[in-house]
């Protein structure tokens, strides 16, 4: 199971990466341009930091079947290994998802609202899918069609992975857990959220607290 960060915040994701085990990061035009810098600068930056077995995720902006293509190209060779390429899956996407599996990138379908669009994106050989799970939930039970989705893919052998992405809370990311996802990629603020419930620090206080009343010191030997 891979927890991802969509995140292109250097910082979240170097504080996050001591206390956990991140296996990659994706980002998306919204999240590198709301960084205020340029994007070559936000994407070294990214390429720089992460180890060679993490995943870095960067999408495609230009609209067009070729303009995707050539810019999936010019993502594809940014690092060795482990590096992909994210499409939306409008009509001209899944066509460029297709041409870019045949030319050998790695490639992630994303802006998927339907478990119908997804499963046609992984007959095109799209090796990850993400769909919106919260964005979803707009229109539904988000939760519940990324795990039928699940299910298509597991009825059908289809190989693809889901990465489930658009989260806004905690629950939606345990539920699709709980499901058997086999990744999902989260913003900090719920990585965080997921991390921080309140409970620890007062268990860890109260048992500072016995200790020092009992035996005078806040160590376990004198
Ligand atoms: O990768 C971005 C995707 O997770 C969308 O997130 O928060 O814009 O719905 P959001």
């Amino acid at each position: 199971m891979e927890f991802i960060l969509d995140t292109a915040d250097l910082e979240a994701i170097k504080d996050l990466d001591r206390l956990l085990t991140v296996a990659g990061v994706t980002t998306n035009p919204s999240i590198i341009s709301s960084t205020g810098m340029d994007p070559e600068t936000v994407i070294g930056n990214l390429v720089d930091y992460l180890s060679p077995e993490q995943k870095l995720f960067v999408q495609t902006v230009q609209t067009s079947v070729d303009g995707i293509l050539e810019e999936a190209r010019w993502i594809s060779q940014l690092r060795p290994k482990n590096m992909y390429v994210k499409i939306p899956v409008t009509h001209e996407g899944l066509e460029a998802i297709k041409q870019a599996r045949n030319e050998g990138m790695h490639v992630l379908a994303t802006a998927i609202y339907s478990p119908d669009t997804a499963f046609l994106a992984a007959l095109n050989g799209a090796d990850y899918l993400a769909p919106y799970v919260n964005r979803m939930c707009n229109y539904g039970d988000g939760v519940q069609q990324v795990i039928d989705l699940q299910r298509m893919l597991d009825a059908q052998h289809v190989p693809t992975k889901i990465v489930a992405a658009s989260f806004k809370n905690a629950d939606q990311v345990r539920r699709l857990i709980a499901a058997g996802i086999q990744a999902v990629t989260v913003p900090p603020a719920v990585a965080y959220t997921m991390i921080g419930h309140p409970g620890v620090q007062i268990a860890v206080d109260e048992f500072t607290a016995a200790w020092q009343k009992a035996y005078g010191r806040t160590t376990l030997r004198a």
